[in-house]
């Protein structure tokens, strides 16, 4: 195996294990080098040649050309709106939640004892949400706000009975009628695009979404637009402005179904167009059609409070193509990031903000209003001027004086004021349109129309008036990490979730204003910088792939997957088959590859997989693809398998069905064990997409930011995301053409120095010795414990790829103790557990990643050791299940601490059942949660 690269001086840090303990490691499961090892479990007809990358730089190389980049990036105030608007992250926030490994190394809370404080987090953006929109029912974040708006489409789509035709109304921002117009055509609704608030023409309507404000900040009436759709049956959705909704009647209280919208400007930087959190907010009686997660008040076994994700029910993990939307990681640090900002600026300081703002435009409007003519009466921030031909022209003045403005054609500028702008700021913009300095007055009368002037409350929640003092704040942030595990205390060895070391060198650039303060629709010669460095990371992904092209705009693995598989289909249709629309998925897959497929309006037929290999069962897939004929779409399988192992029949796998004219899809989300080692574009995929928050380090943020690239074939690229921007939302995309995805054309850029810079210091071989490591780990702890937790599933040489499924249903069967007593007695050692029952029920799937050194893994395999024991204990006959440990964990300290000691064992074999724990115990702040009570009480606010 070659590579062009030399030894990164980077790697040695971000891989645990020392060269001493490796070369042990590897002579333990009889080995002598990395390339041994990988000859032996990863299939021969599968390695790549060479992994081409440049030179492996160092940590402040690779600052040093990240600062270059970020210097190529023209940073101008940015008055520009149209979804994002200038906010300052408050410090004591930036420091201590976007920047604290405590807050962006956990994982998404499935695990809720020891989640409390991300979890509370995430209940007060659903508080903030349901207030401010006036909608008692809120999710904890969306992917962005375009993507929010096709959400809304396809739930008023699944609730509506009769019709399919929706209406976008015209003054949604471009690039959320671009995204919701397409995929709303994908599920072959009927789109139609009109002014909205002027009144609905027409039957068949599943729903409208409306603007309020609309795109150049007018603020218009929506009540009747509202009455008229549900005179007809169908239901509203309404984009809608946190901030603006200080001033404005909320959407509920004008009769909405669904509010929606971006939190962005609750203090996360504009990231040339994200991560932001998108929101959510629904009637009652749509709770259950809610995409994405939902936060939910339950209690624990001690019957206290305890919040937990709820309605899982209706998630993809486990309802596959029947779940309300393919949304698995969302936006979770950047929800946590808006809900904090609202409660340092408290519900006073954002009205008064709002207040602010809109003076300032006012003022603004007042100036230039004698001079120009203003495109409408009513605004909140943004004010749009009617410019004949002259457009580009004061556009550029503004340029000369600092200020990004948004042209839009060459006869109007918008001009969108953010929380910092200023009198002198109003001025200087007034100037821009030829009023003179002095002729600027700052005006208070509000231009908000009377019948629309929010009468309800805003944030009457306790939280939104608590915090007044930075030392508050500061505590109040502590106090919720200190509840919660993340990877800055412990191994969190999540199979399929790839919980590996963020290094800290990737993540410091991303507040760096040369990067954090661009405007995502900033003109190309602002933003060579991010384009450059975005280009170079496409490029080295395409050569880790093996494919022809890649886009990183889908903002989440699941979006990865919708866009692959529009590709897919589009493709066909393009070539004249249209009824190739039946996609096969294994048994095994992930529940979100099942859910994106119905998103892409394609059919799925469940392939099985051999129960005793774990691999795809090849004569149930010639059966499948002989009953589909010449519907087959393609295939989706996720290499190596969600059984955590390589299947050697992968390349006959494609072959069958390339054969049969489909296409196929490799979930590359487990890259993690390919990187450097094999390519799929190589070995038979047409089409993959990439975790970059798993394999390429972007860390989970408590569930989200993610990225989720997609890579393809020369054939595909044709249909690749278009930029929301270059797309006429008005007609079709073109037959021969990709769809946009996301809200902006690079997605979640903010977040990609992180991925470039993982690359940029580990260069190809570094990366190969990454994935090598992480197999030599996942091999090391499955031999330490198939004795204890039999090893479900192996691949060739008896090995697993880089994790492992253990088996406990046998253990089930003979003693009563699950995998979820398991999962729960790990807390107690200081574990997050590894991915439960997933993906088959009754086990426990274990991935240690390549950033886990000897002693952590030691320390877990010591954990299931002991619990393994504890377990003998039930099975000899010495302890009854309903009375063990196991059955209680985890237990907290005030139990421990307690009068009350209601147990047969001891506090200490509780809460320090091995000796190292009395070095450093975490405690978690509940016992384990009643799930059942969870299921049956539904409260997302509170
Ligand atoms: C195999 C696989 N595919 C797809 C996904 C979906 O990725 P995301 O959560 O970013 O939407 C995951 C996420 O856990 C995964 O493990």
């Amino acid at each position: 195996m070659g590579s062009t690269s030399t030894t990164s001086p980077y790697l040695a840090r971000h891989l645990g294990p020392t060269a001493g303990d490796r070369s042990e490691m590897l002579q333990g499961l009889g080995f002598d080098s990395f390339q041994a090892l990988i000859d032996a479990a990863v299939p021969n007809d599968i390695h790549a040649e060479t992994l081409e990358l440049p030179a492996a730089l160092s940590e402040d190389q690779a600052l040093d050309r990240l600062r270059a980049y970020a210097a190529e990036n023209v940073v101008l105030k940015p008055f520009y709106g149209q979804g994002f608007h200038e906010t300052s992250t408050p410090p004591v926030i930036r420091r201590n939640v976007l920047e604290s490994p405590a807050w962006y190394t956990a994982y998404t809370p499935y695990q809720p004892e020891i989640s409390q404080g991300r979890l509370e987090a995430l209940l007060h953006f659903q508080n903030m949400v349901s207030e401010l929109t006036g909608l008692p029912v809120a999710g904890a974040s969306l992917l962005d706000e375009a993507s929010a708006a096709a959400e809304a489409v396809a739930l008023m789509a699944r609730v509506g009975r009769k019709g399919n035709r929706v209406i976008l109304d015209e003054r949604l921002h471009p690039q959320v009628l671009a995204v919701a117009a397409e995929r709303a055509r994908t599920l072959a609704l009927e789109v139609e695009i009109t002014n909205a608030s002027e009144g609905l023409v027409g039957e068949d309507l599943v729903g409208v979404v409306l603007a309020y404000p609309g795109t150049k900040g007018d603020v218009a009436d929506i009540r009747q637009a509202i009455e008229d759709i549900h005179s007809r049956g169908g239901l509203a959705a309404v984009a809608c402005d946190l901030l603006a909704l200080q001033l404005l009647e909320s959407p509920g209280t004008l009769g909405a179904d669904v509010a929606f919208g971006s939190s962005q400007r609750f203090g996360v930087p504009l990231f040339f167009g994200g991560p932001h959190a998108a929101f959510m907010a629904v009637t009652a009686k749509l709770t259950r059609q809610l995409p994405g997660r939902v936060v939910g008040i339950a209690r624990d076994a001690e019957g206290n409070p305890a919040l937990r994700l709820a309605l899982q029910t209706r998630e993809q993990h486990i309802r596959r193509e029947k779940a309300t939307s393919n949304i698995c990681t969302a936006q979770a640090l950047l929800a946590v990031t808006a809900t904090m900002y609202a409660i340092w600026h408290g519900a006073d300081g954002l009205k008064r903000m709002a207040q602010r703002v809109h003076e300032r435009a006012c003022s603004f409007a007042a100036a230039v209003s004698g001079s120009v003519e203003l495109a409408q009466e009513h605004f909140f921030d943004t004010v749009t001027v009617h410019t004949p031909g002259s457009a580009q022209a004061i556009v550029q003045k503004a340029e000369e004086a600092g200020y990004l403005l948004r042209a839009i054609g060459e006869d109007k500028v918008s001009v969108s004021f953010g929380e910092s702008a200023s009198e002198d700021d109003v001025r200087t913009l007034a100037e821009v349109f030829g009023v003179a300095a002095q002729d600027a007055q700052s005006g208070s009368c509000s231009r908000i129309p009377e019948a629309l002037r929010r009468a309800s409350e805003t944030l009457t929640h306790p939280v939104f008036s608590s915090m007044h003092s930075e030392t508050q704040m500061l505590r109040y942030l502590r106090k919720l990490s200190d509840r919660d595990l993340a990877l800055d205390r412990t191994m969190i060895p999540l199979g399929s979730c790839t919980m590996k070391l963020n290094p800290t060198a990737g993540l410091e650039p991303i507040s760096w204003p040369g990067f954090a303060n661009v405007h995502p629709f900033a003109p190309e010669h602002h933003t060579k910088g991010w384009r450059h460095l975005i280009e170079e990371l496409e490029q080295w992904l395409e050569a880790i792939t093996g494919y022809a092209k890649v886009s990183v705009q889908p903002n989440a693995g699941s979006q990865g997957e919708l866009a692959g598989l529009l590709a897919i289909r589009r493709y066909h249709v393009a070539r004249g088959e249209d009824q190739r629309d039946v996609v096969l998925i294994p048994t095994s897959a992930h529940g979100t590859n099942a859910a994106s497929a119905k998103l892409a309006n394609m059919n799925v037929v469940v392939v099985k997989n051999d129960p005793k290999e774990g691999s795809i069962d090849l004569d149930d897939l010639d059966a499948q693809i002989e009953k589909v004929g010449d519907r087959l779409a393609g295939i989706m399988i996720t290499y190596p398998s969600t059984h955590g192992v390589f299947e050697a029949s992968v390349r006959e796998v494609c072959k069958k069905i390339h054969a049969h004219g489909g296409q196929v899809y490799i979930d590359g989300a487990n890259m993690n064990a390919l990187a450097g080692i094999a390519k799929p574009g190589e070995f038979g995929g047409d089409v993959s997409h990439l975790n970059l928050h798993k394999t390429f380090t972007i860390p989970h943020g408590g569930g989200g930011p993610g990225v989720g690239p997609v890579c393809v074939a020369e054939h595909l690229v044709p249909f690749l995301p278009a930029d929301p921007l270059s797309t006429d939302p008005h007609c079709p995309a073109p037959g021969d053409a990709g769809v946009p995805i996301a809200s902006a054309r690079y997605g979640s850029a903010g977040v990609l120095p992180i991925s470039w810079a993982y690359i940029a210091m580990m260069g190809g071989r570094g990366l190969r010795d990454a994935t090598a490591q992480a197999i030599l780990n996942a091999n090391y702890i499955a031999k330490a414990l198939h004795e204890d937790f039999p090893v479900l599933y192996t691949g060739p040489g008896g090995l697993v790829a880089h994790e492992c499924i253990l088996d406990l249903r046998a253990l089930t069967d003979a003693t009563g103790v699950t995998a979820t007593d398991v999962a729960k007695r790990l807390i107690d050692f200081g574990f997050h557990a590894p991915t439960l029952s997933f993906p088959v029920a009754g086990t426990l799937m274990v991935e240690p990643t390549e950033s886990e050194d000897v002693a952590e893994l030691n320390r877990f395999i010591e954990a299931m050791h002991t619990i393994r024991k504890e377990i003998a204990q039930i099975e000899q006959g010495n302890t009854d299940y309903e009375e063990s440990m196991l059955r209680h964990a985890p237990f907290t300290a005030e139990i421990a601490c307690s009068d009350e000691w209601p147990y047969a064992f001891s506090r200490s074999e509780a809460v320090y059942p091995v000796d190292t724990l009395r070095e450093a115990k975490y405690f978690p702040p509940v016992r384990r949660l009643d799930e059942a009570y969870g299921d049956r009480n539904f409260c997302c606010t509170g």
